[in-house]
């Protein structure tokens, strides 16, 4: 699903979905197999890779599709993504009745802009901002246009202060952990802002304080602090980080920003660790982004983010589209884009409150812990997490395990349905290979006893028929998880 790429310093990394090219010649005419039911009604053939000439009913078509989407995987046994697979069925038909509704016109559906701007309340208190701060967010597509929009103002913030002192703008680094979710290289690439990472080391497998401190200096425009980390589901010491950062601001006079990429914790945090500081408690923390499409319990793609203050987010991008005759502040990279993701925020924030979202996280958390401690008891397996930041951990095979790999372990669970990925970690960890599970709302207790009781079931037979290594492409091809 996703090609490796280089990242320029001869680091792969895994990730992007590929961009599609024309078939070969030879295989341009062919058509799809279509249920004999329905040849008859058809007359001719459908060309796989060209518009056909002539339509056809819409319950031949409807079945043509859904025929060849069989072989999508069962999204209720994929432990990999984070992003929401099951929503109740009120969800889901307030989500059909919005999908025609265009995010963007602001004039023809007001309304879906108000429930945007509810959202964005509930959120700006959920994350503690502080009260007369008049903080400013949206809603984005998931939390890579939100990482992309909130690197965007530190960006455009660093340029105006560094022009403004009549010092030199061409050369900017952000400051994160090799740990960080692709998209910030993305960003990093696309607006040509030097990435700055801190190596993973063997017991620390994310960004802490004094390494994001030391790479900082007069042109880093932020740092990036993650709740919580993609590779293992464990918080960045957000609080810990900017302390630091406030020593570079008092020895080194520079003062650095921190964006919290909050994709999944900003949804979690607020209600299994209401202590902790992470959020615009901590006067450092710029901006913030979270996925609604994953812990906020929605379907994709929808993300939001928030600046602390509307200052914090530069004049120069927003744009102004008519609203109701006024006009209407935006920031987003899209234009056109469906309001029913939106609409279900909104739905999932009235149904559920602040105690039903406790209940959900609660939940998530309490099978995270039981698969983890009951992995952890098998035997052949060491954590890396247990699951108690996010409901998400990583575990790898002990050193003195011989004969098999994680990415066998991963392929023999996929024979039973399970999709639990295996991956190895990014720099300066990448020869340690790992598995990671990310429990979401609706994995049972009882689904993860039928996991684990497989799982077991699978390593006993590993244990008795030694793998042998598969030649490199396949390696390769196993190895290429992304997150
Ligand atoms: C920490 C982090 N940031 C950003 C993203 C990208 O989020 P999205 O898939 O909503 O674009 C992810 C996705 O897993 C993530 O885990």
């Amino acid at each position: 699903m996703h090609g490796p790429r280089g990242l320029g310093d001869g680091r792969r990394v895994e990730g992007f979905m590929p961009l599609h090219t024309q078939v070969d010649a030879s295989i341009q005419d062919d058509e799809l197999d279509v249920n004999p039911v329905y040849v008859q009604e058809l007359g001719a053939g459908i060309p796989r890779y060209r518009l056909p000439a002539h339509g056809m009913l819409p319950r031949t078509a409807l079945q043509v599709v859904r025929d060849e989407l069989i072989l999508d995987g069962n999204a209720r046994l994929n432990l990999a993504t984070f992003v929401t697979t099951w929503m109740e069925p009120e969800a889901e038909q307030l989500m059909a009745e919005c999908a025609a509704k265009n995010m963007i016109d602001k004039d023809e559906y007001p309304q879906t802009a108000e429930l945007e701007q509810r959202c964005v309340n509930i959120l700006s208190h959920l994350w503690n901002a502080p009260a007369g701060s008049q903080a400013t967010g949206c809603s984005t597509t998931g939390s890579s246009e939100a990482c992309m929009l909130g690197g965007m103002a530190l960006l455009w913030r660093w340029r105006a202060r560094r022009r403004a002192a009549g010092q030199d703008a061409a050369r900017p680094n952000l400051v994160m952990g090799s740990n960080v979710q692709v998209c910030w290289e993305k960003f990093c690439r696309y607006w040509q802002v030097e990435p700055r990472f801190v190596p993973m080391v063997p017991g620390r497998l994310h960004l802490r304080g004094a390494e994001a401190a030391a790479k900082c200096d007069e042109n880093t425009i932020g740092v990036v602090a993650i709740m919580g980390s993609t590779m293992d589901g464990s918080y960045e010491p957000v609080l810990e980080i900017s302390q630091a950062l406030d020593r570079v601001q008092t020895e080194q006079g520079h003062d650095v920003p921190i964006h919290v990429d909050g994709a999944s914790g900003g949804f979690v945090a607020p209600f299994l660790q209401p202590e902790l500081e992470w959020d615009f408690r901590v006067p450092r923390v710029a901006s913030i982004n979270a996925s609604g499409h994953k812990y906020g319990l929605v379907y994709p793609g929808v993300g939001w983010v928030m600046w602390r203050t509307p200052d914090a987010l530069p004049e120069d991008l927003v744009f102004k589209v008519n609203y109701l005759g006024g006009e209407m502040p935006t920031f987003a990279l899209n234009f056109s884009r469906p309001g029913a993701q939106v609409a279900a925020q909104y739905y999932n924030f009235i149904r559920l409150g602040r105690q039903g979202y406790q209940r959900v996280q609660h939940a998530c958390r309490d099978v995270a812990l039981h698969l983890s401690a009951g992995i952890a008891k098998m035997g052949p397996f060491e954590l890396l997490t247990e699951g108690r930041d996010l409901p998400v951990f990583a575990f790898k095979l002990r050193d003195d395990v011989a004969g098999y790999s994680v990415f066998d372990v991963s392929e023999r669970l996929r024979m039973r349905g399970w999709q639990v990925p295996a991956y190895t970690f990014p720099a300066d960890l990448t020869d340690t290979a790992v598995m990671r599970i990310v429990v979401r709302n609706g994995f049972s207790m009882d689904l993860a006893n039928l996991l684990l009781a497989d799982l077991r079931k699978q390593v006993k037979v590993l244990e008795h028929h030694p793998q042998t290594q598969p030649p490199p492409e396949i390696q390769h091809m196993r190895e290429s998880f992304k997150h």
